[in-house]
């Protein structure tokens, strides 16, 4: 279990500039001492109003959804770590189902990002996760190790590096259908277990283990007062100031 605990919203293909400042203006949770990591992922283009309209708040950390791994060059539509870092963003989420399933993103292309992301110091989210399928076919440990072992081989250059996990069922993404904490506890195990055999003692204890998918103000506590989990990734219900409010408040 790491000490840091982490409240991170995904906004996906939501919330363009205009709507991003009204979030910022309306985001107003009600934090104790212990205030979590807030981070949010808007899309990109809407990075430069987040940066202006988070003042003020409580300390909201900003990310991209996904990122390329060359520095520059003839790669439309992509962005670079450094234009990320440069645009006042520290995060990048790396592998998303979505990226994974409706991109074809692959295991190797897991590991380039992170590779890039921690040799500039902008911190990789890794998301990590099994399809119904694979879960009824009794895989769901074999995927998520070879996920997060694919994407451990970014580290090589950075052995030391920050990053972070996020465990995300598919089944469980903007479905409804929530992991119970049972569910989030084992496979969050499975994770921490990769972390240990790949990574020196003390990093792999520090590294937090997010749990994602269809997280909602009604469920978050539960979750995160599972001793595995360590924070959450919300998707659709991190678009709603309030909402987010209230699961950030759930610590
Ligand atoms: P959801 O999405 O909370 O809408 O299920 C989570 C995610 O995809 O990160």
């Amino acid at each position: 279990m790491s000490e840091q605990r982490v409240i991170a919203g995904n906004w996906k293909m939501h919330h363009g500039p205009s709507a991003t400042r009204t979030f910022f203006r309306d985001f107003a949770p009600d934090l104790g001492e212990s205030a979590p990591t807030l981070i949010i992922f808007p899309p990109a283009l809407s990075l430069a109003a987040a940066v202006e309209s988070r003042g003020g708040r409580p300390e909201v950390h900003l990310g991209v959804q996904n990122i390329h791994w060359e520095e520059k060059g003839a790669f439309t539509g992509e962005l670079s770590v450094s234009m990320v870092l440069d645009a006042g963003a520290t995060y990048a989420l790396v592998g998303h189902s979505e990226r994974r399933h409706v991109f074809g993103e692959t295991d190797g292309e897991v590991a380039l990002k992170v590779g890039a992301c921690v040799a500039s110091g902008l911190t990789p989210v890794v998301c990590v996760g099994e399809t119904l399928e694979e879960r009824r076919g009794g895989r769901l440990e074999e995927v998520i190790e070879r996920q997060l072992e694919a994407a451990l081989e970014g580290l090589t250059a950075r052995p030391g590096a920050h990053f972070m996990v996020a465990y995300e069922p598919v089944w469980a993404i903007g479905t409804g259908e929530t992991a119970t904490p049972e569910d989030a506890a084992g496979a969050h195990a499975v994770l921490r277990s990769v972390l240990r055999k790949a990574l020196a003692e003390d990093h792999a204890e520090e590294v937090p283990i997010l749990y994602g998918g269809s997280v909602k103000p009604g469920n978050a506590g539960e979750l995160l007062s599972t001793a595995e989990v360590d924070g959450v990734l919300v998707g659709g219900a991190s678009l709603d100031a309030e909402s987010f409010a209230r699961i950030a408040e759930s610590v």
